[in-house]
Formats: structure tokens, sequence, C-alpha cells
């Protein structure tokens, strides 16, 4: 043995594993029944695939449009990779800045109709960047008890005062502005749409709560952007409250098919965001593949729009199948619709045996959704065929009766 391993050897031997309470915290989510193994995908993210060798019908990715495998999209990231390379070798702020990057930007905020837009590395970046970048430990922020990790790690890195109402409750949300000195800076942030349960936030009316309380008004619209408003502009659009919201944030890594997420505002938010944004500061910027990607994938928004009807057409006749087969769907009005289960276990059992039938649709439990409320959640896109669909309302029909659950 050479002799440099020896110490190290007698090191592994004598030692007590300091991160041994990781694996007592394993084995209680193995007793659970909650621990999961990645499901690996053998092919490409597409409406019927492959996951760990075996064919199913996807019902599992935010790729709501189809756009990971779109042509015009893989022909402009091969493009842009002969042209520019494969990274852009730097962050924003130093010498990570293509010009591909600003027209991304341009094109972005043309298609929000905003003032500016700034591109992040992915759409949790935009949403904790931001809310940590613009907030400091004297203001405070006005939440949505089911709006996504990345606001909530945000606010945290912000130090604000943190203020949480009951799940669409805008009279709750008044009581807390109410309560709250009028002097305070304030923060009101929904999501557009909320990603484990697929209903919509109470846009309208916390636009004009924001209005009265003088609040900045923030929604992220990581499920809405290519799904809801013209040509996938979003709640905003779709809500009619254009000019009414001050900060957007969208993603680039579900609609539109790549990865990245947005802000979208004034020039001035923009610009101190690009000063201040830690994300934006401290990490690399996306490799031209991704970014030519992305205003490929705006170029079908603005000129194929019908890709997004056939969404819509797909999401209403699952849902209604769904429905009709007497399942706990809840209140989703958009693509994302759970299917409720009750306890973990049972929605991950679920979620097995709809897999050995065919069928991926990912079992949720807490902490990401209540204890009492863990699902199935199923995602449509446009590229299902109805008979793709109809197979998997077939083996939710089978499997459903299994477990008692219709
Ligand atoms: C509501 C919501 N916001 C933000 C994000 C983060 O987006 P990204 O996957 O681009 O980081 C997600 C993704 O899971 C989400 O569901």
């Amino acid at each position: 043995m050479a002799s440099g391993l020896r110490p190290i050897l007698i090191a592994m031997q004598t030692r007590t594993d300091p991160l041994s309470y990781l694996s007592t915290e394993l084995n209680n989510l193995r007793q659970q029944g909650l621990h999961r193994s990645l499901r690996i995908l053998d092919a490409k993210q597409e409406a019927k695939t492959t996951f760990d060798h075996h064919s199913v019908v996807n019902l599992s990715s935010n790729n709501y449009l189809g756009l990971t495998t779109h042509p015009k999209l893989v022909a402009a990231a091969l493009k842009a990779t002969e042209t520019y390379g494969v990274g852009s070798g730097s962050v924003r702020t130093i010498a990570g800045t293509m010009e591909i990057h600003m027209e991304l930007e341009r094109r972005l905020a043309a298609f929000k109709k905003t003032e500016s837009v700034v591109v992040f590395q992915s759409g949790f970046a935009a949403n904790a960047g931001t809310v940590a970048a613009i907030l400091t430990k004297d203001d405070a922020i006005i939440s949505d008890e089911l709006n996504h990790a990345s606001i909530i790690d945000g606010a945290r890195l912000s130090k604000a005062t943190i203020k949480v109402f009951p799940h669409k409750n805008v009279d709750a949300a008044r009581k807390i502005l109410q309560e709250l000195p009028r002097e305070q800076r304030k923060l009101l942030i929904t999501d557009g749409v909320f990603s484990m349960d697929g209903d919509l936030g109470a846009l309208p009316e916390l636009c004009a709560l924001a209005e009265e309380f003088g609040c900045v008004m923030m929604v992220d619209d990581a499920h809405a952007s290519g799904v809801f408003g013209a040509n996938g502009r979003g709640t905003v659009d779709h809500f009619k409250m254009h000019g009414r919201v001050d900060i957007q944030v969208g993603t680039l890594s579900k609609a539109i098919g790549a990865l990245g997420g947005y802000v979208a505002g004034s020039h001035d938010l923009i610009d101190f965001l690009y000063h201040r944004a830690r994300p934006f500061l401290f990490s690399t910027s996306h490799p031209p593949a991704v970014t030519a990607t992305c205003i490929a994938a705006l170029d079908i928004l603005e000129h194929e729009p019908h890709i997004i009807d056939k969404l819509w057409d797909n999401t209403r006749f699952f849902k209604k199948g769904l429905e009709d087969l007497g399942f706990n769907t809840g209140l989703s009005e958009s693509p994302i619709t759970p299917v409720i289960a009750g306890e973990g276990a049972r929605a991950m059992k679920l979620s097995d045996r709809l897999f050995e039938e065919g069928v991926f649709a990912q079992g949720i439990a807490f902490p990401t959704v209540a204890r009492d409320k863990a699902r199935v959640r199923t995602i449509v896109t446009a590229t299902h065929t109805h008979d793709q669909l109809q197979f998997a309302l077939d083996k939710f029909k089978k499997v459903g009766h299994e477990l008692g659950l219709i």
C-alpha cells in the first residue's frame, strides 16, 4: 500500500460519520413509504416516451407545448452552438453578455408588453434573486401560502417581515395590510398558476389591494407563460391587468421548452436587478444554445398560436375524463390537474401502479403539499393524442377502483 494512503484509511476507520443523522432521516422516509428514486428518462421528453426502460404516456413534464423537441428549436440551438460555441464563459456583468442574450431580453419585453426584461439562469433564480434584491429587513412581503419555494427562499434571504395569507384569501391579505404600518414598503405576491393545484392566483383582486395600500405587486407566472393569455403572454394578459403588475416573473423552462427565468417590468427595475440581483451577478449566463432556443420558441408563440389551442383542447378532454370517473381533482383551472389521494403512501401507490400500467404521473406528498392532500399530479401537453389521453384515463379508472379512490 502506498504509504500516503495509510493515514487516510486509519482516519476512515476511527471517525464516526457526522452525517449519520441523514441516514436516519432517509430511513424514516422509507418507513413512511415516501422515499423516492429518481425516474430516469431514457429517451426524449415527449408525450409518449421511456422512463426506467418502461414505455409510458408521460403526464409529468412541464413541456406544455411540446417544444423540448421542436425541430425549429433544435435547429436554432445547433446553429447558435456552431456560431458562438457551447458556453458564455462568464457571468453577465463581466464578459458573459452576448448580443443574443440582449436580443432575447428585447424580444421578451416586447412579448410581455413591458419596458424591459432581465433573464436569469432559472425561474427559481429569477424569483429568489428578485425578491431578495428589492426588499430589506425594514420591508414586508405579503405572500399566498401556496406560493412557490423560490419566493419563500427569496423572502427569507431578504430578511423582510414575512406575512402569509391563506390560499387566495384576499380578505385575509387585506387584514394583514391594515395591520402593517402605512409607510412600510410592502410587496404583495402571488403565483399566476399554482404549480401543485393548477388553480389561478387572485390577480385582479390582489392588484386592487396593492393599489389601495401602495404595495409593489408581483406575480410568478412560471406555469402561465405559454399557456394563458393571448399567444401565451401569461395571467397579466389573461386578466387584462397590463400596467397594474410591477414585476412579472416567467420561466423559459416549462412551456418554452428550454431553461431559464425572466423578470419583466420597468427600465429602472431591470437596471436595478442588473446591479443587485445576486444570481445575475454571481452565476454564469446561459449557453448560446439555450438563448437561441428561447428566441425560436417566442417565434412559435407569436406565429403558431394554434399550438396553445391544442393544449387547451387536450386539457378539457383529460380533465373532463378524470372528473367523469369521479376523482377528486381539486380546483384546477389549467393543464395541471391533481388527482388527490389523501395520505402520502396512498398517492405514491397510485403513482407506482399507474407506472406499471404504462402511465407516468408523479406522486407528490408532504412537504410539497399538505400531509392529507397528497396526490398524483398530471399535466397534459399540446402533443398528446386523444388516444394517449384515453389510454391514461382507462388506466386511472382501473387503478382508481383497485385503490378505492373511485
Ligand atoms: C410556480 C413556480 N415558480 C418558479 C419555478 C422555478 O422555475 P424553474 O424550473 O425555471 O427554476 C417553478 C418550477 O418548479 C414553479 O413551479
